[in-house]
């Protein structure tokens, strides 16, 4: 059976799944389910990867955690501990937990759209640097500061990548982002306003796959001819996308060859490097425990039914994104049967698996859902008053 969830810190020994050497059957039972168990080393060990690759262009560097990914107390501890690396933020009070973790305005990046007047004097007050991607936050935006404050602009990829080809997965033509085509007005309008574009930004899709090298490619080359008419360019910001694989199939753009296309079209530019990655650093390092209550055959469907349901993880139901199953009491097992495995929200969408391959589960057993520690309990929603799960870091 293929083992692609496992990794340096998720291992199976004796039959028993470990999380960075603590029994995952051990942690349920001292804290209950639903449980989200977080790994300190996976995130640290997975900011080190990405530090390693960018260390090896041309030009300086710097990764902002995007922490809509995971916010929890414990994940920001553990990224606060690895030096250089800042928060990409998105909303004010982001940036106040940010503050909270020790992060100091100059290491808080701020990048959102539809930005109100409030959002907008929050950030000015801050003296935290944003990037901006309408003709209306430049106009609100620089009544708010000082004149020459420096901003980002974000630009549209326009072109299709993502984790599958359905439009929810890729920012092509969607709500963020000015067109290449707009750059001089852009760049007008942000004078006029009294600021000052030191930067350019683009967040290509989430969950890019090696496939789809090629476009990200013409993507970063899109950029790379924005950049170039901006003469007081400072940075580029190439977003997240990397660290998609939730699947045995998944191929995700590997570091390398996300590596290479900064090499050939954006380091070209001379200008320092930014990257805003949520997925790739906490989505490993996240495991969800939950218990079987109802096994049971009905309309020809085995169903499976555990005490968590899409309040605390929405990201199968809303995105349809497939869920590694692992039955704690035989990790490795091959599967016997096909269960349709739902959770206790009173919705037909929840559904964490409709047709999942497992050996033979009982009412009572354990399963560890994964990986989860990117967009989902920080998705949550309190949907049928069913609260959130508890979150542990180990
Ligand atoms: C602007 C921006 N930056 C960074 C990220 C993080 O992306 P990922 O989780 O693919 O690394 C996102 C995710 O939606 C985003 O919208």
């Amino acid at each position: 059976m293929s083992t692609w969830w496992l990794h340096p810190s998720l291992t199976v020994t004796n039959d028993q799944l470990y999380f960075d050497g603590h029994s995952l059957r051990e942690l349920a039972r001292q804290h209950g389910t639903p449980l989200y168990v977080y790994s300190r080393a996976t995130i640290q060990r997975q900011l080190g990867l990405l530090q390693s690759a960018l260390a090896e262009l041309p030009v300086a560097s710097k990764i902002y955690y995007a922490m809509k990914s995971n916010r929890h107390p414990g994940v920001l501890a553990a990224v606060r501990q690895v030096p250089d690396v800042g928060i990409d933020a998105c909303s004010p009070r982001e940036v106040s937990l940010a503050r909270e973790h020790g992060f100091s305005a100059p290491e808080i990046s701020f990048n959102a759209g539809m930005l109100s007047n409030r959002d907008l004097a929050f950030v000015a007050e801050s003296g935290i640097h944003i990037t901006l991607d309408s003709f209306s936050a430049l106009r609100r935006y620089g009544e708010l500061v000082p004149r020459h404050t420096p901003v980002g602009l974000r630009f549209n990829p326009g072109i299709n990548v993502g984790y599958s080809p359905d439009t929810r997965f890729n920012y092509s033509n969607d709500k963020f982002g000015f067109e290449a085509a707009e750059v001089e007005q852009a760049l007008q309008t942000a004078q006029s306003a009294g600021l000052v574009v030191d930067s350019v930004h683009m967040h290509v899709g989430w969950g890019v796959q090696a496939s789809m090298a090629g476009q990200v490619g013409q993507a970063f080359e899109r950029l790379a001819a924005v950049a170039r008419q901006i003469p007081t360019l400072r940075a580029v910001n190439v977003g997240g996308g990397l660290g998609g694989q939730y699947q045995a199939d998944d191929s995700p753009l590997s570091l390398a060859a996300w590596r290479e296309l900064l090499l050939r079209h954006l380091s070209p530019l001379g200008a320092t490097l930014l990257c805003e990655p949520g997925t790739f650093v906490s989505r490993p390092a996240g495991v969800l425990l939950v218990e079987v209550n109802t096994v049971e055959e009905r309309r020809g469907v085995h169903w499976l039914g555990v005490d968590a349901g899409f309040a605390i993880n929405p990201l199968p139901a809303l995105y349809g994104i497939p869920l590694k199953i692992v039955p704690l009491h035989r990790p490795l097992a091959e599967p016997a049967q096909t269960y349709r495995v739902v959770g206790h929200i009173n919705e037909v969408t929840d559904v964490w698996a409709a047709a999942c391959p497992l050996p033979a589960v009982a009412e009572g057993d354990l399963l560890a859902f994964l990986p989860v520690g990117a967009y989902s309990a920080s998705m949550g929603s309190d949907h049928c008053l069913r609260g959130q799960a508890k979150e542990i870091v180990i």
